[in-house]
């Protein structure tokens, strides 16, 4: 075997031990994120400002009719308030405020990671410049103007029962009127099962979307191992 063909066999040695090594340890690192639970008692805070940092919030596509012509957008600022309303702040220049005002009427419909691609796209373009009418199949319930996306494993339509007026939005308070879920999310008692269904969470500073993770506790239950 001449130097030449010898040194190329402990090349391609070294760079299959390389590739082997960095999989490895970012499979470690993987784990070792996965297992991290930091105590950030001791790590300085630095005020940055008037930004609200509570995210990661569900990604929904909202569905009202403008002008009787349906119209689509993603909101991800959305709150539970109580056990049957909901709060979705939207600013005050989107199309679909206008006919959430005339209707008083709305849908709220869970974006999972397969719809990611249509809600991202009602969440980049206004209705008054497209026609996003068609970007969702849908349904109707027993409300007037809420239009519910057939692909969304949780559909509610709601009522407006108050808009929160603010400098730059228009933050809608509604009673969910009736939730439509898909049939195999549920379990035997009707209750939706979060280990079967995948909210798509989004986050702002980042712009990004991400998924659920796994479950980690037990509410109204660990707490019950806090000693003082
Ligand atoms: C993932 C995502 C979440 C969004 N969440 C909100 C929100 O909570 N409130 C808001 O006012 N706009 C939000 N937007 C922006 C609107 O969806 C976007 O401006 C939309 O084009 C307005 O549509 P319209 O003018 O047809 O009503 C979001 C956009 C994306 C992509």
């Amino acid at each position: 075997m001449n130097i030449q063909k010898t040194l190329n066999i402990i090349l391609s040695l070294a760079l299959v031990l390389l590739l082997v090594k960095m999989n490895t340890s970012s499979d470690t690192l993987v784990q070792e994120a996965d297992q991290e639970v930091i105590d950030y008692s001791d790590i300085p805070k630095k005020n940055i400002g008037n930004h609200s940092p509570l995210y990661p919030t569900p990604t929904t596509v909202v569905g009202t009719k403008v002008n009787d012509k349906i119209n689509w957008i993603a909101i991800a600022h959305i709150g539970n308030i109580g056990f049957d309303c909901l709060l979705l702040s939207m600013h005050k220049s989107h199309h679909s405020n206008q006919g959430i005002k005339k209707n008083q009427t709305l849908s709220v419909n869970m974006v999972t990671e397969s719809m990611m691609i249509p809600a991202d796209y009602v969440g980049m373009n206004s209705g008054k410049d497209v026609d996003k009418s068609e970007v969702f199949e849908y349904f109707e319930g027993t409300l007037q103007n809420a239009p519910m996306i057939k692909a969304s494993p949780i559909a509610m339509e709601c009522e407006v029962i108050d808009i929160y007026d603010t400098e730059h939005h228009d933050n809608f308070v509604v009673k969910i009127i009736n939730t439509y879920v898909s049939e195999t999310i549920l379990d035997e008692r009707e209750r939706i099962d979060f280990n079967k269904v995948k909210p798509l969470l989004f986050e702002m500073p980042g712009r990004s979307y991400y998924k659920v993770g796994k479950r980690v506790g037990n509410a109204w239950k660990d707490g019950e191992k806090f000693k003082n």
